[in-house]
């Protein structure tokens, strides 16, 4: 979502005469994206911010801006906190950087956090920045209304809303018209995606009747773009289990061109910690759409986050995320030791006491068995062949291609002939937890 942003502050200040440089001693301007979702995330910037004490010290004309999360978590106190720091921006009000730059031209510290309720950026064409041409990310919601106690997002993003139809479409359509090949839908959370006009996903009941006649959810829009745009591929991010609705598995299966791959946080197996999560479903319901899910997309891909060491959690909560795992086999998943977030509800109401080392343990454990599921998952594709979309060099070894299958594996075989942007059918011969590994036959006309 960082990726997204910068992209849409790159687009503002392109229009404002700025350039991009990659090399920082040269530039007048760095603004840091920034993320809060994990203590490390915020500690992670205030190292980094260090190397622009000497780098000013070289160009006194050089400002140094925060942006995101971090920045509306902690508004002002982060320029007293951070001497280095000039500019402070949320999430949503980029649109006044051209303002507050000029603020900070006269050497005054700027700061902007005011969220909005219907912000989304979709009049602006982002400029895509170090990109491959191949794969681009498209927002298509912001904010989140869900409220999961242990969770930031809603307090740094703001309300739930959903950019327009047109709008996506016509960001697809210039993509498409570059020569890309793929798109991930963002949000927090894709499934909840309802345009009615504009404004927050709250105020849905009070939208005209006509407007509710009108209005688009996540399965109409994935529709509307996959039959816009057969050579596209389409993925989207994040799944919320609450939210995921069948029509959106149905319009899947439809279309080739959306991915085979859905990434379902599940956050823990046990009903108990679910609930003093505020996640709105439980073990057993998560478990009915997975079921939902293979029957209606047998080969789908499916990715979970699972966090260790929430208050109060047990062994026995413990075991229950690893015998979730056992019975859902998961194909890929990112894995994270709780962090207590100021100002949520699980920071003011439940003591953080799991023992880091405890947290640490349980985490390793999960990580040891996604590693071994991985593996297992993969084994299914030996000896097939499947069209993998190119999108780089193999970082381990320049004489060979890396791709996607639709299912989200990376794939990486022989590069011969072929280049970044085909998409080609790949026999799968050998496999690691991580990689497939095979050759490639000839140019694909599936996607
Ligand atoms: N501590 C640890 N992990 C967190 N996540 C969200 N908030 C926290 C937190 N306070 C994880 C969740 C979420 C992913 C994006 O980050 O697993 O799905
Ligand atoms: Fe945070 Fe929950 Fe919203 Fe995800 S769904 S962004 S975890 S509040």
């Amino acid at each position: 979502m960082n990726f997204s942003d910068s992209e849409v502050v790159a687009s503002i200040l392109k229009k404002e005469g700025y350039e991009l440089t990659d090399n920082s001693k040269e530039a007048n301007l760095v603004l840091l994206n920034t993320c809060s979702i994990r203590d490390k995330a915020e500690q992670t910037v205030r190292n980094k911010l260090k190397n622009f004490n000497s780098l000013k010290k070289q160009n006194n004309k050089l400002k140094v801006g925060l942006l995101g999360c971090m920045a509306e978590r902690l508004k002002e106190k982060l320029i007293e906190e951070e001497q280095v720091v000039d500019l402070v921006v949320g999430p949503d009000s980029y649109k006044d950087l051209p303002n507050l730059l000029n603020e900070v031209e006269h050497n005054q510290k700027a700061v902007n956090v005011i969220l909005s309720k219907s912000e989304t950026y979709g009049d602006i064409s982002p400029v895509r920045i170090h990109n491959n041409g191949i794969n681009a990310f498209v927002s298509i919601t912001r904010g989140c209304d869900n409220m999961c106690t242990f969770c930031v997002v809603p307090f740094t993003r703001g309300r739930e809303r959903s950019r327009s139809p047109e709008s996506i479409i016509r960001e697809i359509y210039e993509l498409s018209e570059k020569g890309y090949r793929e798109v991930t839908l963002l949000g927090q959370n894709v499934d909840s995606y309802l345009w009615y006009g504009g404004g927050p996903k709250k105020d849905f009941i009070k939208a005209s009747n006509e407007q509710k006649k009108n209005s688009k959810r996540f399965s109409n829009l994935l529709d509307l773009i996959a039959s816009n745009f057969p050579q596209i591929r389409i993925r989207f991010s994040t799944s919320n289990p609450q939210d995921m609705t069948i029509d959106v598995l149905e319009t899947m299966a439809k279309y080739n061109n959306i991915c085979n791959y859905i990434h379902l946080p599940i956050q823990s197996g046990s009903d108990r910690i679910l609930k003093k999560m505020n996640r709105l479903h439980t073990r057993q319901e998560y478990l009915e759409l997975i079921k939902k899910t293979r029957e209606i997309i047998p080969n789908c891909g499916i990715s979970h986050d699972i966090m260790t060491g929430f208050p109060s959690e047990t062994e026995k909560d413990h075991q229950d995320t690893l015998t979730l795992m056992e019975e859902v086999k998961y194909d890929f998943g990112y894995m994270f030791a709780y962090s207590e977030r100021p100002g949520t509800y699980a920071a003011r109401n439940f003591r953080d006491d799991i023992k880091k080392e405890i947290k640490q343990r349980r985490l390793e454990e999960i990580i040891n068995l996604q590693q071994k599921h991985s593996k297992e998952r993969n084994q299914r594709f030996l000896n097939l062949t499947c069209p993998v979309l190119i999108d780089k060099s193999s970082k381990k070894s320049d004489g060979f291609w890396s791709g996607r299958t639709s299912e989200n594996n990376v794939v990486v075989f022989p590069k011969e002939n072929y280049s970044p942007g085909d998409i080609v059918q790949v026999t799968i011969e050998d496999f690691t937890s991580a990689t497939l590994i095979g050759k490639a036959k000839k140019k694909s006309l599936a996607i």
